[in-house]
């Protein structure tokens, strides 16, 4: 049988060590005088980038979009508040670019923060209850599908340094 989630499940550890690299900035920069914007900046290509353009998009138009074209094979149908979800990220990193903009310390912390709690209840479901419910519900056929779909993506998308330069971005500081 093929597989189609350890890669995802790979790149949510990449994106729960960000995440931890992250929730440690924040504290820091509570008890801090200043602002480190460009740090912020950082943390914000990193979400939109590598956990939303490219993880999420391969989620959302590759694995769940094939997932729902056979739910015969489903017995609940979690997809949905998985989707919500994205889009509830997607509002946390609107208002890490409004507290940015505004120069305002609370609204990024708070952006941030609700963010990677977020993300980490997200990925802690996906893993545990959606890609297990992938796995079993696909035939080889689709996965060969969706496999060749996720190297298109990633063809597209950076490379490994790329990440890394990203990744060493939002871990020093
Ligand atoms: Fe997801
Ligand atoms: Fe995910």
């Amino acid at each position: 049988m093929k597989n189609v989630t350890n890669v995802l499940s790979n790149e949510h550890q990449t994106i729960l060590r960000a995440i931890d690299a992250v929730i440690i900035a924040c504290e820091k920069s509570e008890k801090s005088n200043e602002l480190d914007k460009p740090y912020f900046e950082h943390v914000i290509y990193f979400i939109k980038n590598y956990a939303d353009k490219f993880h999420h998009a391969k989620e959302e138009d590759i694995l769940f979009r094939t997932m729902l074209e056979g739910q015969g094979g489903m017995h609940c149908n979690p997809i949905p508040v998985m989707l919500s979800e994205h889009d509830e990220g997607r509002r946390y990193v609107a208002g890490m670019e409004e507290g940015l903009s505004q120069n305002d310390k609370a609204r990024i912390l708070e952006n941030v923060r609700g963010y990677c709690y977020l993300l980490q209840n997200h990925i802690y479901k996906e893993d545990n209850i959606l890609y297990p419910m992938a796995e079993s519900a696909l035939d080889d056929t689709q996965k060969e599908e969706i496999l060749k779909q996720y190297k298109e993506v990633e063809a597209k998308s950076f490379t490994v340094d790329e990440l890394k330069e990203m990744l060493s971005k939002i871990s020093s500081f």
